[in-house]
């Protein structure tokens, strides 16, 4: 019989930038939270904790999820992967490099969240329409840059990256 102190905590394992983490955290614990107070990914941002900003966006084998809208053991088995996965300062991916030649970012508190998303949006999109850059971008808020530039940036992203198809 499961007591109710024993309920209150659960096991999680899962795959976080590649590397297996093992933890327990209290069984009603956001992603989020547990991403960042337990795992030290304090690059997932946190904004609203509604599911309305997108600052907390990552991918969960290779969706784009709030994290602020799942619990931790909702995670339990799978693949999540934060903006820390897509490059490293001394090597920016594609799109980080086509974030920062575009300046498509100011204050970068809404940067991860979107990084994340128009990952997985390029993923599906190699050849995106302007529309659907912002389309894809309904589901951010950016209270600095005034989209223009980040919807250069993954557009440009997306050219470089058939620019180079052979
Ligand atoms: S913090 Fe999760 S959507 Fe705003
Ligand atoms: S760059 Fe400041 S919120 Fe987007």
């Amino acid at each position: 019989m499961i007591t109710h102190k024993a309920a209150e905590r659960a096991a999680i394992s899962l795959t976080l930038d590649g590397v297996h983490v093992k933890e327990e955290a209290p069984a009603r614990m956001l992603l989020s939270d547990f991403l960042r107070q337990t795992c030290g990914k304090t690059e997932v941002h946190v904004g609203c904790e509604h599911g309305v900003c997108g600052a907390c966006t990552v991918r969960v084998d290779g969706r784009p999820v709030r994290s602020c809208l799942m619990f931790a053991v909702q995670a339990d088995g799978h693949n999540v992967d934060t903006v820390a996965s897509l490059g490293s300062r001394d090597e920016l991916s594609p799109l980080q490099r086509s974030f920062h030649e575009h300046h498509a970012l100011q204050c970068g508190f809404c940067t991860p969240g979107i990084l994340n998303s128009a990952q997985v949006f390029l993923e599906e999109h190699p050849d995106p329409s302007e529309r659907e850059v912002v389309e894809m971008l309904c589901g951010h808020l950016c209270r600095c840059t005034g989209y223009r530039a980040i919807v250069d940036a993954v557009l440009d992203c997306a050219r470089a990256g058939k620019d180079e198809t052979p």
